[in-house]
């Protein structure tokens, strides 16, 4: 099989992130992986994309490997997907996945992030791997590793992937763990140095989003209350989801 790896991290082969697919590249010789190093490469890629265009399209599977940088993928990486989309290239029913590295805080978002463009794409997306940047170094990072490509290549045989959002669907509940954080009441006794916030209290929240005049103002009230709600004080970490221009 064909494994193109777009490899997002701007340091490029001296990558944390790209050590681990090396790894397992030794671990399943039978497979064929190619790098792309499009963070460090990108320049190059905004000049020509169309040897790029090609080898996404001969790919049996595309696999994203890079860090998450300032709670998302690498402003490079973000660049060669628009890339990918301006050029056209037809990567509809291909499989793709995912490998970063991180400390873990916001890997969440930027998985998501992968996926939802890959979707958009019209690409199979099978679940990814979010590794500590010290896991390859640990038996258990390593056999994570195996079994996430073993995972990868059973999805791959039994036409298995992540399903697609249904138009007006809510996205799926992705809790967001903040390490050091306080624990909250909701999260389980086992996060007990993170806080899990949870997005289960949003669906009280009105939607700012209608062409309704009078239900936009319901909806700025509500909103605004659900935020008093829940004090901020004594919290490690804010995060602010959205203001109008009187809240700053
Ligand atoms: C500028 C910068 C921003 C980072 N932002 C995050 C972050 O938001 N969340 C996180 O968990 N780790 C973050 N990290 C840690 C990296 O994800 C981690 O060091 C990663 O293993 C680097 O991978 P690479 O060698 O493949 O580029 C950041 C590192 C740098 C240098």
């Amino acid at each position: 099989m064909n494994i193109l790896v777009i490899n997002g991290s701007p340091k490029g082969s001296y990558s944390i992130t790209l050590q681990t697919v090396l790894y397992l590249e030794k671990q399943f010789p039978q497979h064929k992986f190619t790098v792309l190093h499009a963070g460090q490469r990108i320049r190059a890629y905004v000049r020509d994309f169309s040897a790029a265009a090609q080898e996404l399209e001969a790919a049996d599977l595309i696999l994203f490997s890079y860090p998450v940088y300032t709670f998302i993928a690498p402003s490079q990486l973000q660049h060669f997907i628009a890339l990918i989309k301006e050029s056209g290239a037809d990567l509809s029913g291909k499989f793709v996945t995912q490998i970063t590295t991180s400390k873990h805080f916001y890997d969440v978002t930027a998985h998501r992030y992968i996926q939802d463009n890959c979707q958009d794409l019209g690409m199979k997306f099978i679940r990814g791997l979010s590794a500590d940047m010290d896991d390859l170094l640990t038996e258990k990072g390593r056999r994570d590793a195996r079994k996430f490509f073993d995972y990868v290549l059973w999805c791959m045989k039994h036409d298995s992937y992540e399903p697609l959002p249904k138009p007006g669907e809510p996205t799926a509940h992705m809790p967001v763990q903040v390490p050091g954080g306080n624990a909250a009441a909701s999260a389980p006794a086992s996060a007990s140095s993170s806080t899990i916030y949870s997005e289960a209290s949003d669906a009280k929240t009105e939607s700012p989003f209608s062409t309704d005049p009078a239900a936009t103002k319901k909806a700025a009230k509500t909103n605004a209350a659900q935020h008093t709600k829940h004090s901020i004080r004594g919290k490690d970490v804010v995060i602010v989801t959205d203001c109008r221009p009187e809240d700053t």
